[in-house]
């Protein structure tokens, strides 16, 4: 069983010696590994099943040592990262052949991105090699925002988990590239595209519904839990199920609803606040598909700000 602690040293001994680490950041946990080392990033993909075609991101320590691993940083990227990095924002920059083949999926751009937490930019900047780092959940299952989370699924296949306490975004990172100049987004993420087109006026949004040859691993049944996850009017939905006589658990924006025992009911935010909802979000689809219910109901938050990131998420949860 993966042992949890707070030991930078440690992670790093482990990772020096090939083996991977569970690492914290502000969005999600992380399966980390050596980028540079395809063996490393081989073992990555085998702990995760997850399939080669799905690229990873690499997390470096800072935009000086971004310029190692790409062969340009086009100026609008670049504006972006001065102004989210640290943070929850990954861009895809026409990568260097030191980066293996495998973490990019022999795509010709790799995914980057400076995380906001201070173990790990401790960790990145005693390492002379960036990490490669999935998600630390097996391939299509919840994000993990704890490190319990990460224990309970990968505990037996990694030796250590390098506790951060629990996430503080609650979201992936959303990715970022340039087409022919254009700002695109293809995974909407902790990062709002509002804060984005701040900077750099509006972009295109190419979400999973359109097809996507640019992000493979954006695939549309992802996040999902174990259990059915039924999205709709949850007055609606609690009453057909009501009628039924299902064994049903809720995930609301806000709400509580009468007659429904507490440990099968949970409000993401009950005052409507869309950054708490996401920083619930992983965590409370995780209890409810842990619980004894049969099915979970679900509803959609508000489609704005951070609501299109987390919507997103529950419309892939919802994919059967
Ligand atoms: O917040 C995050 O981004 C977290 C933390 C750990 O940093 N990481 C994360 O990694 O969510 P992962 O592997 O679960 O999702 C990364 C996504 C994949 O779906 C993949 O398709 C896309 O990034 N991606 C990675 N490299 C890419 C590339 N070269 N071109 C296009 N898409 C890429
Ligand atoms: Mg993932």
């Amino acid at each position: 069983m993966a042992e949890i602690g707070k030991d930078i040293e440690k992670a790093k001994q482990l990772l020096e010696e090939r083996d991977l680490v569970a690492i914290p950041t502000e969005t999600v946990y992380g399966l980390a590994g050596n980028a540079l080392d395809a063996e490393a990033v081989a073992l990555i993909f085998e702990t995760k099943n997850r399939p080669s075609f799905d690229p990873l991101i690499l997390h470096t320590s800072s935009i000086e040592r971004v310029e190692d691993f790409v062969e340009s940083f086009p100026e609008k990227l670049k504006m972006l990262a001065e102004n989210f990095w640290p943070g929850p924002l990954t861009l895809l920059l026409p990568r260097k052949p030191i980066v293996p083949d495998l973490v990019t999926s022999g795509l010709d751009r790799v995914a980057v991105r400076v995380p906001k937490h201070p173990l790990t930019l401790a960790l990145l900047e005693s390492l002379d090699f960036p990490l490669a780092a999935p998600s630390a959940n097996p391939f299509g299952y919840i994000s993990p925002t704890a490190p319990a989370h990460v224990a309970a699924q990968l505990g037996e296949k990694i030796p250590y988990i390098l506790d951060g306490g629990a996430c503080e975004v609650g979201l992936e990172s959303t990715i970022v590239g340039l087409e022919e100049d254009e700002i695109v987004v293809y995974r909407l993420g902790g990062l709002e595209v509002s804060e984005i087109e701040k900077i750099v006026g509006p972009v295109i949004i190419k979400d999973h519904s359109s097809s996507n040859p640019q992000a493979p691993g954006l695939l549309e049944s992802h996040y999902a839990p174990r259990k059915p996850f039924i999205l709709g009017d949850l007055r609606q939905l609690i009453a057909e199920n009501i009628e039924a006589k299902s064994n049903f658990a809720v995930l609301s924006y806000s709400d509580y609803f009468p007659g429904i025992l507490p440990g099968n009911q949970i409000a993401l935010s009950p005052n409507k606040n869309l950054h708490e909802a996401a920083k619930n979000l992983f965590a409370a689809m995780r209890k409810l598909d842990e619980g004894n219910s049969a099915v979970i109901l679900a509803e959609l938050m508000p489609e704005v700000g951070l609501g299109r990131a987390i919507n997103d998420r529950l419309r892939r949860a919802a994919v059967k």
